[in-house]
C-alpha cells in the first residue's frame, strides 16, 4: 500500500506551498483518483509519489518503506509513470518505444521483450501499429502505446496524469473498460479533472484545491460534494 505523510511541497523559489500536509492511504486493490481544478497540485502529489521531486516534508511510503531509500532503478518498476505529456521518443518505432526500458534497464534479450510486447499490443488492440513512428499514430493510439510502454515493466502501481486528455467521447469508455480489467495486476493511480470519466473507472479518491486535500473517500461522494458546491 502507497502512503502520503504529512507531505509538503513547495517548489524552489516559489513563496507558497504547491502541497499542504497532504494525508492519504492508497489502497492496492482500488483504481484510485487525484482530482483538482487545474493547478491544484495533482501533478506535483504524482511527482512527489513518483519520487520526481522529493518532499519538503514529510514522505511517502510503500508497504511502510520510505519510498527514498528504495534506487531510482528498482523505484520505477514498482510504480510506473505515464506523463500528461507522453514523451514517446519520436525517433522509434512503437516496438522500439516499448523495448528500450525491458532491454536495458532489466536486461530482457531482445527477442524476448519482443515478444512480450507484441502480447502487450495485441491485449490493447494495436498490435498492427508495432513498426510505426509516434508521429504516425493518433493521441489515444499514443496513450495506449504510452501505458502499454509503461506496463512491459510490470509495475505493481501505475501512476497516470490526465490519462483522457487527448481521447474523444467514445476512446475515453473503451479505455475505461480496458482499465477495469488491467487492473486485477497493477493498481493505478490517476490524476483527472473529468469527473464522469473518474466516476467511470475509480472507487476511491481525493480532490485537492489550493494544494489542501479538500475532501477523501468514495469517489461517488466526493464528485457530489463538488457538483453541490458550485
Ligand atoms: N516547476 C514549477 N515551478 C514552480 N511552480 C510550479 C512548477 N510546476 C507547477 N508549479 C505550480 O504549482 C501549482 C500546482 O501545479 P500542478 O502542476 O501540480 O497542478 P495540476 O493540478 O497538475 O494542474 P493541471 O490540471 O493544469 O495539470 C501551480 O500553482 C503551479 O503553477
Ligand atoms: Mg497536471
Amino acid at each position: 500500500m502507497i502512503e502520503i505523510h504529512d507531505l509538503s511541497y513547495k517548489y524552489p523559489g516559489s513563496k507558497v506551498n504547491a502541497l499542504h500536509d497532504i494525508n492519504v492511504k492508497l489502497p492496492p486493490e482500488h483504481v484510485f483518483a487525484i482530482l483538482g481544478h487545474s493547478g491544484s497540485g495533482k501533478t506535483t502529489l504524482l511527482n512527489c509519489i513518483a519520487q520526481f521531486l522529493r518532499p519538503t516534508i514529510g514522505k511517502v511510503t510503500i508497504d511502510g518503506q520510505n519510498i527514498a531509500t528504495i534506487d531510482k532503478k528498482t523505484i520505477h518498476s514498482i510504480v510506473g509513470v505515464v506523463f500528461q505529456k507522453l514523451n514517446l521518443f519520436p525517433h522509434l518505432t512503437v516496438m522500439k518505444n516499448m523495448t528500450l526500458a525491458p532491454i536495458n534497464a532489466l536486461g530482457i534479450p531482445e527477442k524476448q521483450a519482443q515478444k512480450s510486447a507484441m502480447e502487450m499490443l495485441e491485449k490493447l488492440s494495436i498490435a498492427d501499429l508495432a513498426q510505426r513512428y509516434p508521429l504516425q499514430i493518433s493521441g489515444g493510439q499514443a496513450q495506449r502505446v504510452a501505458i502499454a510502454r509503461a506496463l512491459m515493466l510490470q509495475p505493481r502501481y501505475m501512476l497516470l496524469d490526465e490519462p483522457t486528455s487527448a481521447l474523444d467521447s467514445q476512446t475515453t469508455s473503451d479505455f475505461a473498460e480496458w482499465l477495469t480489467e488491467l487492473q486485477e495486476e497493477t493498481c493505478f493511480i490517476i490524476v483527472t479533472h473529468d469527473l464522469p470519466f473518474a466516476q467511470q473507472v475509480a472507487s476511491h479518491g481525493i480532490f485537492l484545491q489550493d494544494g489542501v486535500m479538500k475532501t477523501e473517500g468514495n469517489i461517488q461522494e466526493i464528485i457530489d460534494q463538488q457538483t453541490a458546491s458550485v
